[in-house]
Order: structure tokens, then sequence, then C-alpha cells
């Protein structure tokens, strides 16, 4: 039986083991808290996604990552501005195409739904980074990542060598749209190399890569792929993003890209791999981006819209994580928002 005994001060007056050690002394005011603070986050961190689609004046709610939107091009100027006024310096593009086929062509084409963004946002506002996604999904109708073909009994599979093909076409059209980053996301082996050559025999010396070098096959994006209305319709990518449970793996990933050329490498997701952050930090001396994935962002609305958690503190929180693991750069939906308070000191 616990014996309940009123607390007096005489209960406590005992001193820690070691009386000299005490680590509150440098917690004690908001001030000293600020000074010894070790990872600090900046709007200049983040890179923030956006999703454009065809059509005039559109600005459609994404019903599973509430506050962002499919926007059409005429949006992105405004866009543009609101982004670079609240000091983030990039953003990343996904296009939704008006038709999807068995190659993804719009995903090349100099018209396509991305080449024309690109262009608009650079006309507004020419400093902007414009980083683009170079994947397939979103643009073929069976909604994969690759060319997909036959495989022995009646299995499908995706062609790995013939795919690259294609990724280096998309990467050349959207560095002559105006990109400054493009970023392969579709596990393909080899696709930085492939991209790089083809980039580089176009005259596309200063377009840099952003590789998705650790990309698990997640159940975090959920979200995005109604968003970008990229869903496999048939199997899933199990056969290229990476088995969550492997993180040595990652590391071989990432040294791949770094020989091929990439500039830049990105761990997918953040928060569950916030371990693969740090060791990819710890080995590599390339700037390291963290995607922190849709839901990832829908699970924090979704709790802090029941009144569940606090959506600010949990927010600045999780960041502040991303970074302290090792991340120089965070995707993220957050991005406007929280540069917003960062802004206006309310954190
Ligand atoms: C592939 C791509 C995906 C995401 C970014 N690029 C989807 C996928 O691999 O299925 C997911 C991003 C997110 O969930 O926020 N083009």
């Amino acid at each position: 039986m616990i014996e309940e005994r009123p607390f007096t001060p005489q209960a406590a007056t005992h001193a820690p083991t070691f009386p000299t050690l005490r680590p509150r002394r440098l917690r004690r005011t908001p001030a000293l808290r600020r000074m010894v603070r070790e990872t600090t986050l900046s709007p200049a961190d983040f890179i923030f996604p956006l999703f454009v689609t065809h059509g005039h004046g559109v600005r459609r709610e994404i019903p599973s990552m509430p506050g962002q939107y499919q926007l059409s091009v005429d949006q992105l100027p405004a866009e543009a501005e609101t982004v670079a006024r609240l000091g983030i310096p990039a953003v990343i593009l996904f296009g939704i195409p008006r038709v999807k086929d068995a190659i993804g062509s719009e995903n090349f084409a100099e018209d396509g739904i991305v080449q024309q963004a690109v262009r608009a946002l650079k006309a507004a506002v020419p400093e902007l980074v414009v980083i683009t996604d170079v994947c397939m999904c979103e643009y073929t109708d069976h909604g994969h990542c690759g060319i997909v073909r036959e495989a022995p009994g009646g299995a499908f599979e995706i062609d790995n060598d013939a795919t690259l093909e294609i990724l280096g076409r998309v990467a050349v059209s959207h560095a002559e749209a105006g990109a400054d980053i493009v970023a392969p996301s579709g596990m393909m082996d080899g696709m930085v190399a492939a991209i790089r050559q083809a980039l580089d025999a176009a005259g596309h010396h200063q377009v840099a890569i952003l590789s998705y070098a650790a990309k698990y096959a997640s159940a975090f994006y959920g979200p995005f792929r109604d968003a970008a209305q990229s869903p496999p319709q048939f199997g899933d990518r199990r056969s290229h993003q990476m088995d969550p449970a492997n993180a040595r793996e990652a590391l071989r990933e990432v040294a791949l890209d770094v020989a091929e050329g990439a500039d830049m490498v990105m761990v997918k997701p953040a928060l569950a791999y916030l371990d693969i952050i740090r060791a990819v930090r710890e080995r590599f001396d390339l700037p390291v981006a963290a995607y922190n994935v849709s839901g990832e962002y829908a699970m924090v609305k979704a709790a802090a819209r029941n009144g569940w958690i606090d959506g600010r503190g949990v927010t600045l929180e999780l960041l502040t994580a991303i970074k302290r693991a090792g991340a120089d750069l965070i995707l993220t939906y957050f991005a406007k928002e929280v540069a917003q308070w960062l802004q206006s000191n309310e954190s």
C-alpha cells in the first residue's frame, strides 16, 4: 500500500546527487533558452509543393489536405509572390495532365501543364527557385512510375531502362521551360545518371538534380495520390520504392545517386525516417532534403481540427525534429503557414 504523506517543504530539501551540475540554469528565462537553442527553423529551409492543373480560375481545395489546392496556371503569379514575400526560396511542382497515356506524353510536351507553370512562375518572380518533380505516375493512364510491360506468367513489371530514356526527355523539357532543379522521384536504377547525361547533352549544365534517393514504399502518400490523381491502377510500387524495414539499403541508394551526379539528395517520408535522415547526414556532404509528406500533413491537420492536439505546437515540433535529425531542407505543405508564424515571431 502507498502511504499518503502530505507534501511539505522539508520533504523537498534533498539536493541533486551532483549539486554543481544543474542543467536547469540555462532554461531559466526565454533569453537563456534562445541562446542555447541548437536548432532553429527558418523560411529559407522550406520548399513548398504546388499542384498545377488545367483550366482557368481553378483553386480547388484538396479534401484530405486542408489548406492545399490544385491551382490553374493563372493563379501561380500571386502564389509565387506570396511564397517569395514569406522568404521561402523554392517551390516544387506537380502537374495534373489533361490526358494520361501509356508513356505520359504530356510530361515532356512543350505546352504541358508543368512547362506552362514553370514559365508563369519564372515570369512572375524570376528569383524563385523552381523545382519540378520528374516521375511518370501522374501522367500515365496506369499510374505507374515507368513503362509497364508484361512479365512472364501474365504479371506486369516496370521496364527500368526504357523508363530512363523518357525521364531524360522529361528533365530536358522541364529545363527548357526554365526549371532550376529537376527532382526525379521514380526510384528507377540509374535515373540520376540518365538525367544528367540528357541535360548535359542538351546544354543544360546549370540545371541541378535533387534526387529522391531514399524513397520508401509508404502508406503516408495517400492524400498526395488524391491531390495528383496518381494512384496505381493495379499493383503497387514496392518493386521500385524501398522497403520501410531497410536502413542500410538507403545508404547504398544515396551513394549511387551521389556517384551518378546528384547535386542534392532526399529522404522521403520524413517523420518515420528520422534515423535515415541522420544516417545520410553523417555519411554524405551534399545538401540533404527531407519530404514531410501528405499523410504526415493530413494527420496533424485532422487531429488539430478535432481539438486533440495543438496544431501549431505539433507542427513546429515536428519540423524542428526533421531539421535536428540533419535535414538542410524540408519539402512541406506547412511552409507558408510556418513562415508566417516565424515572420510574425509568434513561435
Ligand atoms: C511521385 C511522387 C509521390 C509523392 C511525391 N512524388 C507519390 C508516390 O510516390 O506515390 C508523394 C508526396 C506526398 O505524399 O506528399 N511523383
